[in-house]
């Protein structure tokens, strides 16, 4: 069912600092800020070849990752995306598992287009896992 990972997500406190950092500083690829008010977050993603790193700053009120950010001020990692061949039949063999799917257990459509979910993260080892329609 698992397929690759897709991206590894940090939150931070300032996505355009950031952005910098990955750019100037570490000499990667990073996309300009794209805005999903539907997830409350703004995003950029830095190519590093074999997978790719979210860059997330909050966006509008009650943001998922606001009280991410205020227990971890300076940021830190967010979450895992793996990607999968057929979301609707990977979120029902989770349920059928006892696994817990956040929000209303739909999919939305993520950052590149296509259907995400969300997993909660106690039932996978402390880590928050997104999984992506590949
Ligand atoms: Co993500």
């Amino acid at each position: 069912m698992l397929g690759r990972l897709n991206h590894v997500a940090l939150a931070v406190p300032d996505l355009a600092a950031a952005a910098a950092v990955y750019r100037d500083t570490l000499g990667a690829r990073v996309t300009a800020p794209q805005a999903l008010p539907e997830h409350g977050v703004t995003v950029v993603f830095v190519d590093v070849g074999n997978t790719r790193i979210e860059l997330l700053e909050p966006l509008g009120e009650g943001s998922p990752i606001a009280g991410f950010l205020e227990r971890n001020p300076s940021g830190g990692m967010h979450h895992v995306c793996y990607e999968v061949d057929d979301i609707v039949a990977a979120r029902d063999r989770l349920k059928a598992g006892g696994a817990r799917v956040l929000g209303d257990g739909n999919p939305k459509t993520g950052a590149h287009g296509k259907p995400v979910l969300f997993l909660h993260p106690k039932d996978f080892f402390g880590t928050l896992v997104e999984l992506e329609q590949a």
